[in-house]
């Protein structure tokens, strides 16, 4: 969370940012109560839905914060095509890569402007630490978010930074054991006898 309002912070009062309309609690809670609250306008939008993405941009629209895929409903946004939305106005693109990390998505690479992460997840892996990171390639980014973090104090201390960099040497490891678990775990539902198939949910429109 200390990610998280770190890299909302580069938004001022009286901007819009545009927010996958299903996503972790913890962030809902953040962005339609502390933040509304000093200004910063959140709009819930389905990002799955690029026209109405197009729709939903306006003259104070600053940012697209987008998680894929999200805690708990797994949807995917597709971050390639939402970068490119938001490249043609100029919005800070940020998405929240916890659930897949960088072992199975690189947003960044995608035209994504910064990834925060949960490391108390996946990253650590040991469940040991509560911590988080914010990652981007822009300079100019990198910058603010390092002034940021230094006023708000929203950096991680050594000891927990090192418990981390311990975990993350094993993230390949882990998250292809996760993966080939999951995977086990999904065929055997799917061939179960008991188990149905849910009709998909439909898109919601943003103009709906
Ligand atoms: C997708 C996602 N992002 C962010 C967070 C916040 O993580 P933390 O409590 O480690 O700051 C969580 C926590 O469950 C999460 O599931």
């Amino acid at each position: 969370m200390a990610a998280e309002l770190t890299a909302l912070m580069l938004f001022d009062a009286g901007d819009t940012v545009l927010v996958q309309r299903d996503l972790y609690g913890g962030t809902y809670r953040l962005i339609s109560s502390v933040l509304a609250g000093k200004g910063i306008r959140a709009e819930f939008v389905d990002l799955r839905d690029l026209d109405g993405l197009r729709r939903s941009i306006n003259g104070t629209t600053k940012g697209i914060w987008i998680e894929t895929p999200t805690n708990p409903l797994m949807n995917l946004v597709e971050l390639r095509a939402v970068a490119a939305v938001a490249q043609e106005d100029g919005l800070i693109t940020i998405c929240d890569n916890t659930f897949l990390s960088p072992y199975f998505q690189r947003p960044l690479e995608l035209g994504i402007d910064l990834v925060v992460h949960s490391t108390t997840k996946y990253i650590n892996g040991h469940s040991d630490v509560v911590g988080d990171a914010v990652m981007t390639s822009s300079a100019e980014l990198g910058e603010r978010v390092g002034y940021l973090q230094n006023a708000l104090g929203t950096c991680a201390a050594p000891a927990d930074c090192s418990m981390v960099l311990r975990g993350i040497r094993t993230l390949a490891l882990r998250m292809e054991e996760h993966d080939r678990n999951a995977l086990a775990i999904a065929h055997w539902l799917e061939a179960h006898a008991r188990v149905v198939r849910a009709a998909p949910r439909p898109r919601v429109s943003s103009a709906a």
